[in-house]
């Protein structure tokens, strides 16, 4: 049931522009929402299986009303769906279907799905369009919004992709509600980021409001999902294919990788979980730089912490943990070059920028520090 008229964020990008539009019920809306957009009344949509149970009925019966011709195809739930294997699968399918230029594909699902259907958009017959509809807070807040798309492949995360946007994004802050609370803590340390690197009223209503968010509490939701995209859109709107400022939406993600590799990229760490502690090491590093106030270092972890994100080694399941390892990653992420990592820091709450060439050994002191330190202790 809608809950009112959506909330509607612009992204201005010429030819390309869109909106995403963000509330409670859309799901069951969405034939109305996605008519106007159509180049045809076609449309396929690819949904993650486990997400399609729950959410797929709503949304047939959405394009029904709205006289949207659609099919569906499910996909296997979980990052391995990421592959040039499934790609081809899901290719097969959609020209075995006969799609045409005019036909709209729809990603139901969270980061996966809208990586790997965006991607299939991007090449199926030269480029056709596609709708988001993202499932998860993670998904609702970052990957559904700016046109990265892509896969996986043997020789690291999301190589082979384009940029290509989509033409709507209806994020449905009702399908929030059947999110394990891990993955809601998750996608909310994405929301923290954006406080973190360009806004500081938002960071301090989410000092008083984060517990809500992540409660599900839907004004908060809609509010704290509203405010990162409409953060992210600026960041897109003004360098879309990350030849600068876009870099920043990075803050956490140089840390996070590494102890993402050094977990296997498992359930042991989700990437949300690794970009929140990772943003409270490239804090630690920053006030290590003289960069940043210490009490911005500590707002920021409290606050994390306080919602129930790991916020220290001590918190992590792997152990033990070695600062040579984690550094040895960011190398073979290609970040480091010359005893010199690529790292996004921040001048402190609020306010975050790109060093080209911060010294691998400080990197290496800031995390045998942050392993040396015991849980509890500052
Ligand atoms: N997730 C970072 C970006 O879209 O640029």
């Amino acid at each position: 049931m809608s809950a009112g008229a959506p909330t509607t964020v612009p992204v201005a990008l010429d030819r390309r522009a869109y909106d995403i539009h963000i509330g409670s019920g859309l799901i069951g809306e969405a034939g109305r929402w996605m008519r106007p957009v159509l180049k045809a009344p076609r449309a396929i949509v690819i949904a993650d299986a486990a997400v399609a149970k729950l959410h797929l009925g709503a949304l047939a019966a959405a394009l029904d009303a709205a006289a949207i011709a659609h099919d569906a195809i499910t996909v296997p739930p979980g990052e391995a769906s990421k592959s040039f294997h499934r790609l081809e699968i899901l290719m097969s399918d959609l020209l075995r279907r006969r799609i045409e230029r005019s036909t709209t594909l729809v990603a139901l699902g969270g980061g996966v799905i809208g990586d790997l259907v965006g991607f299939a958009a991007a090449i199926a017959l030269r480029g056709i369009d596609f709708v988001q509809v993202p499932t998860t807070l993670l998904s609702q807040v970052d990957s559904s919004v700016g046109g990265k798309t892509a896969i996986n492949t043997p020789e690291g995360k999301n190589l082979v992709g384009a940029f290509h946007q989509p033409r709507l994004v209806l994020a449905d802050t009702d399908v929030l509600k059947t999110l394990p609370r891990r993955e809601m803590l998750a996608g909310y340390a994405e929301v923290a980021k954006y406080g973190v690197i360009g806004d500081a009223g938002f960071f301090a209503w989410l000092e008083t409001n984060g517990a809500k968010v992540v409660d599900g509490d839907a004004q908060a939701l809609v509010h704290a999902v509203a405010t990162s995209c409409r953060a992210k859109a600026k960041v897109v709107e003004a360098d879309e294919r990350e030849e600068g400022l876009r870099e920043t939406l990075n803050f956490g993600h140089t840390f996070g990788h590494a102890l993402e590799a050094e977990t296997g990229f498992s359930d042991a760490l989700l990437h949300g979980e690794a970009v929140g502690f990772g943003m409270v090491l490239a804090a630690r590093l920053s006030v290590a730089r003289g960069l940043c106030p210490a009490g911005d270092f500590d707002r920021l972890r409290a606050h994390l912490a306080g919602v129930g994100l790991p916020t220290r080694f001590a918190d992590l399941p792997q152990n033990p943990w070695s600062a040579e390892r984690l550094i040895d990653h960011m190398g073979r992420d290609k970040k480091v070059r010359d005893g010199r990592v690529r790292f996004v820091l921040t001048r402190g709450i609020g306010t975050a920028f790109t060093a080209a060439d911060v010294p691998i050994a400080e990197a290496k002191a800031v995390l045998a520090g942050a392993i040396a330190e015991r849980a509890g202790n500052a």
